[in-house]
């Protein structure tokens, strides 16, 4: 089989590996980076340590408005599909890069298989979950990281080629931590020490592009009582420096981290507080306590099982749940046991050949 895969942002990255290392051996997997994310540090850092293949093609579309950005790659997608007429096409996730890959295969009539599929945030307002619904309805296969996730499909009418598969990001969770910790020194390298600090990540367009909100988790970090560890994300680190504003001495704003970097930060923090959904996910996997700034979630297992909070943006609310958040001791397997990606590659070729 000829597939194509498409990535394009910094989670996609990190997704596609287990799916590749599945795939590969039997079939001819041809690699789409959208260029979405195109900074070393959000994308060929991911590459290096992952020992991602080079992608075959390379859209370089880079960043823009929403219709901007996914037109362009819709447009330069069309063409690479066109060329190659593969069998099938896998997106994931529920970036502009998933819609755009989505809306190219289905109009072309290619076999379109999504990677986490069915997660909802119920918030219409987020591009993510605009991308998610049309990802979805369009989509012939559906690969899902949790039951949740099955149960938002069947409510929506979507039931057909629905398969739990387990999350990919587990998966790459279990491959790569010792791999990690074998080659980063970032825990060193910043004078920390295990359980003496707060992993904190910021980038959604709700608490980035909302100055009201952006202020109010700079003064969250401000109070909080212990140190901060914050690997801001481009888009963040632009709303942070248009703000002005100003961090406590606790609180160590730094660059993006890669992916082992991150590994070894998350598994050694006393505690995480995101509003990424990647972030949430290895949380849990890390069995780490976890504030999610936000006022809703897809991963609302984590939540359930007691290891995630979602936290309103109130000040007394968030040092309280950041000084006494306890998770249980339980821990439920939501997200499998790090078989994904070997599950998708055997469900592919059940269905395709
Ligand atoms: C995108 C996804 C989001 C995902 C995130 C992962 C959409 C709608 N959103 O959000 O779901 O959680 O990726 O990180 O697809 N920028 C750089 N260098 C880069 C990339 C981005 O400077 O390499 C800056 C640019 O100013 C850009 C901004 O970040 O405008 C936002 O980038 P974009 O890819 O549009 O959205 P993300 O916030 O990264
Ligand atoms: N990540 C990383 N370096 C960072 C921040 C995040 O390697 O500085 C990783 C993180 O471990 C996770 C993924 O990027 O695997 C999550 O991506 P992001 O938070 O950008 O997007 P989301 O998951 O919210 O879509």
């Amino acid at each position: 089989m000829k597939i194509i895969s498409i990535v394009g942002a910094r989670p996609e990255f990190i997704q596609s590996s287990s799916v590749s290392r599945a795939l590969r051996p039997r079939h001819q997997e041809i690699l789409v980076h959208t260029g979405q994310h195109y900074d070393y540090q959000m994308s060929q850092a991911f590459f290096d340590e992952l020992e991602i293949p080079p992608p075959d093609y390379n859209l370089e579309v880079g960043s823009g408005q929403h219709g901007q950005q996914t037109a362009q790659i819709l447009a330069r997608l069309e063409e690479v599909l066109l060329a190659e007429q593969p069998d099938l096409v896998i997106i994931r996730g529920d970036t502009n890069s998933t819609l755009a890959g989505a809306l190219a295969a289905s109009k072309l009539h290619i076999p379109l298989a999504h990677i986490e599929a069915g997660e909802r945030s119920y918030d219409r307002r987020m591009p993510e979950e605009i991308n998610r619904v049309v990802s979805d309805s369009i989509a012939d296969m559906h690969f899902c990281v949790s039951q949740a996730a099955i149960s938002n499909l069947a409510r929506e009418g979507v039931s057909n080629c629905v398969h739990w598969v387990g999350d990919v990001m587990y998966d790459a969770m279990i491959f790569n931590r010792p791999i990690a910790y074998r080659n980063s020194s970032v825990v060193e390298n910043l004078g920390l020490t295990r359980n003496g600090y707060a992993l904190v990540t910021v980038h959604r367009a709700a608490n980035t592009d909302d100055p009201a909100r952006l202020s109010q988790i700079v003064n969250i970090l401000n109070h909080a009582p212990e140190p901060v560890i914050f690997p801001a994300h481009p888009r963040t680190r632009k709303a942070l420096t248009h703000l002005g504003a100003a961090f406590a001495e606790h609180v160590r704003v730094i660059d993006p981290v890669s992916y082992f970097d991150m590994i070894v930060l998350e598994d050694n923090a006393r505690l995480i507080a995101t509003d990424s959904g990647g972030v949430q996910r290895e949380a849990y996997f890390l069995s780490k306590p976890c504030l999610t700034l936000r006022d809703e979630t897809e991963w609302t297992e984590t939540v359930t099982a007691g290891w995630n909070r979602l936290m309103p943006l109130d000040l007394a609310t968030v040092l309280d749940a950041w000084q006494h958040f306890t998770p249980p001791a339980e821990q439920p397997p939501i997200f499998g046991e790090g078989k994904a990606g070997e599950r998708i590659g055997q469900l592919i070729e059940e269905i395709m050949c």
